[in-house]
């Protein structure tokens, strides 16, 4: 069956990047513009089927599980002041189907997917990195949206790319790739952040994935490296079977797990914001005249 009813987000990294904030809030609840960047991520899965979202948190996050719970008191006193709009806001969090899996030892993404596995079972579904933003403007097809459809049609497991040059070629996941056909690589060969000079092409690997059925299975049995199973090690062997593909994306990309990306989304969330994207605006064009 070639549906996809679950998605994962792994978000249980301890975000040392952003000390001291991170000491007592969780790095998914780091706000961009006024929204916690975990929730930017469940709202990517608007309107994609999904029935259930697995998010793969550390120890302590609690937080985490109240931002996507019930704020009784909260909302209740905005319903009796008759603010309907702020309440909508509040109501809004809880529409998601989440349930908490607790990462409790750093063993990297496929640690995290494994932790995942009491709500996947053998089933296929989305992989959507904490650490990254994907933003479709009006009219374009979300990038996750675009995987699992790619998925439903094909039953092959899809990765989402991203062109990148030079130096960048090392920050990432690097495909190998036969042929393009509709702006789909049939995928033959994965490495992990490789030197310049080994990467296999300018396609880097981005946080969004669509992976198959069965997937958990091929995860237990792979062989530690430095005490750690690699993710990029399944999708090495999904690619040498031919059971892998990789598309582009349209819209917008965030990097919110480094400090520029974090800001450079607040920036552009800000703009695009009907409440003060004006003012904001003319800031920056009069800051830009003064730096
Ligand atoms: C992970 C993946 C890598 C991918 C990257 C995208 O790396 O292992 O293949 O390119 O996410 O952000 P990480 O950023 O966790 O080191």
């Amino acid at each position: 069956m070639n549906k996809v009813r679950k998605a994962i987000i792994p978000a249980a990294g301890l975000g040392t990047r952003f000390l001291p904030i991170t000491k007592a809030v969780p790095k998914p609840m780091l706000p961009v513009l006024d929204k916690p960047t975990i929730q930017y991520i469940t709202e990517e899965l608007t309107e994609v089927g999904i029935e259930e979202i697995i998010i793969v948190v550390s120890p302590n996050s609690g937080v985490i599980e109240n931002h996507f719970g019930i704020a009784e008191n909260l909302e209740k006193r905005l319903l009796e002041d008759g603010k309907q709009k702020l309440y909508d806001i509040a109501l809004n969090t809880r529409k998601f189907n989440v349930k908490f899996a607790v990462q409790t030892v750093a063993n990297g993404l496929a640690g995290a997917i494994l932790c995942a596995e009491p709500f996947i079972k053998d089933e296929p579904f989305a992989l959507l990195l904490g650490d990254e933003l994907l933003c479709a403007e009006k009219g374009q097809t979300p990038c996750i949206k675009k995987l699992v459809d790619i998925f439903e049609k094909t039953g092959k497991s899809v990765i989402a790319t991203m062109e990148v040059f030079g130096d960048q070629v090392s920050m990432y996941g690097n495909i190998g790739y036969d042929k393009e056909e509709n702006g789909i690589m049939q995928v033959n060969q994965i490495v992990e952040k490789p030197s310049v000079n080994d990467a296999l092409s300018n396609n880097a690997i981005i946080g969004r994935y669509v992976i198959a059925g069965g997937v958990m299975e091929k995860l237990k049995k792979l062989t530690p490296r430095n005490n750690e199973i690699y993710f990029t090690d399944v999708l090495d062997e999904l690619a040498m079977k031919g059971e892998l593909l990789a598309s582009g994306f349209e819209g917008n990309r965030y990097d919110v797990g480094d400090k520029a990306g974090y800001i450079k989304a607040n920036v552009e969330m800000a703009l695009k914001s009907g409440e003060i994207g004006q003012e904001i605006k003319e800031y920056i064009l009069d800051l830009a005249n003064r730096i």
